[in-house]
């Protein structure tokens, strides 16, 4: 079996600068265009097929529910107490951080990350139709905008696949998570390794 090739540093910061715009681009287009064409799941029918509680889906602003883009349900083992702080890291149009501010009420903080000013904007609003505070941070997961020790829990849905420096990413977290703190990820990984043409296409690492 043959290696895959690890390109060279000059080729590899090409490729991650291509990957980071089709992000840009392709969540954007997610949250704007939610009933458009997307070879993923994504809205209401993704959030039911992840046992996303009907009820909580009922209460969370429309916008916020059409334009979710997660890819499992991170609640279903975060344990939210009242009063925790928590990241949500790659907050996107905001539907985690909304059920998680319900979860850890008014003595709790839900703070987005995401790589995105529009989508922070954009989870922001969501959070306000919704009746709870979300602050959302512009930033990116390998060089979080947080504090050392400074959360009880991340959670995070169908981000760090998006990464070229996933180890990174797992530092970062342990570097602003709380001594015993939790970390409550859905996530898409490979069983096996993928050809070097899947690896190289901003447009599908992008999905
Ligand atoms: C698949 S969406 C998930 C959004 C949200 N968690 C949800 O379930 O709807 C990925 C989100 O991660 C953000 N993102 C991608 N790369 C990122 C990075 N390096 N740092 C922070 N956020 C990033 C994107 O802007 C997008 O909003």
């Amino acid at each position: 079996m043959s290696e895959p090739m690890i390109p060279a540093a000059d080729a590899q910061a090409s490729l991650e600068a291509a990957l980071k715009g089709e992000i840009l681009r392709m969540y954007e287009e997610v949250a704007e265009q939610p009933n458009g064409d997307f070879h993923f799941f994504h809205g209401r029918a993704a959030a039911e097929l992840f046992d996303y509680d009907p009820e909580l889906l009922d209460r969370a602003p429309p916008s916020a529910v059409a334009s979710f883009a997660g890819v499992g349900n991170p609640h279903l083992r975060s344990e939210l107490k009242p009063g925790e702080t928590v990241l949500d890291l790659g907050s996107g149009a905001g539907l985690d951080g909304i059920i998680a501010s319900w979860q850890v009420g008014p003595t709790g903080t839900v703070i987005g990350v995401d790589l995105n000013p529009a989508m922070c904007m954009r989870a922001k609003a969501n959070a306000g139709a919704s009746g709870t505070q979300l602050e959302c941070r512009e930033g990116r997961m390998e060089d979080l905008p947080l504090d050392d020790e400074s959360v009880d829990v991340v959670i995070s849905n169908g981000v760090i696949n998006l990464s070229f420096q996933k180890r990174k990413v797992v530092r970062e977290l342990f570097r602003v998570l709380k001594p015993g703190g939790r970390i409550a990820v859905t996530d898409i990984v490979s069983a096996k390794q993928l050809s070097q043409s899947i690896v190289n296409d901003p447009k599908l690492w992008a999905s």
